[in-house]
């Protein structure tokens, strides 16, 4: 397809493809941007990027998803975003590998997707990676995995503005099919966690219409760097439940709460690949509950949509399910762990109340843990 693509736009056929996934995060929420750790799994859906080395300086990208629109622009150029806001990810790229000595040449890329976007399944993340992945086989770099997820997060950091940690860009490089990573966000170390072969990953999207994500993201990271001034430490990692507890007059009371989040966080990360090794599915549903409830009441990221699926879930499966909303926030997706065999009945609850509740309808993929970054290069 991406080849299809590529040929119809350049005329010729490609060198390489690069294909890199979305991913949903089953439990650690704004956990990485404190050091602290995470349990993602990468979904199906992928981002793919075809492409051809230049013999100028010229880069051109197509993208199917946006087929009237042709992004061009010189490898050497500074940092110009583009009113585009795909186009704009590549150019992020090629500026984070330029600050870092990494110099491109021309290319021309052909892009294409299947990652839902804008429902916090890290869509951006794919595409970054896959590019990434492209542009280091294309140009012989030998950038390792870490550090192919460092320049994807210094892309958005530095470039798209948003302050995001590096789990999306980290799992999306190293993804393992049929497991969740147990990564480190602060030593990058990732343990990998099968998921039982007779779970399902339910995925249900709100299509609550996001807003403000940005901004607000940025504002929780800035609360928790806040919280570490006051208490003197470099990071949340390096807190515990006494030190914060201790520190309380120096925090206004949202600092507070979000640290406490964080802290909080990090424990059911533990605990619930501890309970996923055992196939506890009950366990992993405390987890879980506990971390949406913690979103809702102590990091103030939820929305009445997302809240009420995790509520249709819990009424129809109890604890034979586990549920909350997952990824950046403010909206987006949630995502269900359960028995292969009570997917019908969790889909039907939602087909059945969610629109009664909320006047929205549900988004619902039914998926397996996929693979990270493939890179194939014929050239
Ligand atoms: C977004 C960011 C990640 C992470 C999550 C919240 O997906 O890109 O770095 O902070 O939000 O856990």
């Amino acid at each position: 397809m991406s080849v299809n693509l590529f040929e119809q736009h350049f005329d010729v056929s490609p060198e390489g493809t690069a294909s890199a996934p979305g991913r949903v995060n089953l439990i650690g929420e704004f956990t990485d941007y404190n050091d602290g750790w995470v349990l993602p799994c990468a979904l199906q859906f992928r981002c793919h990027v075809a492409w051809r080395r230049r013999e100028d300086n010229t880069i051109t990208a197509v993208s199917r998803e946006y087929p009237d629109e042709i992004d061009s622009f010189q490898a050497c150029d500074e940092y110009k975003p583009s009113t585009r806001p795909w186009a704009n990810y590549i150019r992020a790229i090629v500026a984070a590998l330029r600050s870092e000595g990494y110099v491109t040449q021309g290319i021309d890329l052909a892009l294409w997707s299947d990652v839902p976007q804008g429902r916090g399944l890290s869509s951006s993340a794919a595409l970054e990676v896959a590019l990434l992945g492209a542009l280091n086989s294309a140009f012989n770099w030998n950038i390792d995995g870490a550090e192919i997820a460092k320049l994807g997060q210094l892309s958005e950091n530095a470039f798209i503005g948003c302050q995001c940690g590096i789990m999306d860009q980290l799992i999306s490089t190293k993804a393992q099919p049929g497991a969740a990573l147990l990564l480190d966000c602060q030593s990058l170390e990732a343990i990998s966690v099968t998921i039982p072969k007779q779970w399902s990953i339910v995925i249900l999207d709100s299509n609550y219409p996001r807003k403000l994500v940005d901004s607000e993201y940025n504002a929780r990271r800035a609360d928790c760097e806040a919280a570490c001034a006051a208490m003197t430490i470099p990071s949340l990692r390096a807190a515990d439940t006494q030190r914060l507890a201790a520190c309380r007059d120096t925090l206004t009371a949202t600092q507070y709460r979000r640290a406490a989040h964080v802290l909080e966080e990090n424990k059911r990360v533990k605990a619930t690949a501890a309970a996923l090794q055992q196939a506890d599915l009950a366990a992993v549903a405390e987890q879980l509950a506990n971390g949406h409830h913690s979103l809702a009441n102590h990091y103030e990221v939820t929305v009445p949509a997302t809240d009420a699926l995790v509520a249709i879930a819990k009424a129809e499966l109890g604890n034979r399910v586990a549920a909350r909303q997952t990824g950046g926030g403010f909206g987006g997706a949630v995502v269900c762990l359960c028995h292969r065999d009570d997917v019908p009945q969790l889909l039907n609850a939602v087909e059945r109340d969610y629109t009664q509740r909320t006047g929205l309808k549900a988004t619902t993929f039914v998926c397996e843990a996929g693979t990270g970054l493939e890179v194939n290069n014929n050239g």
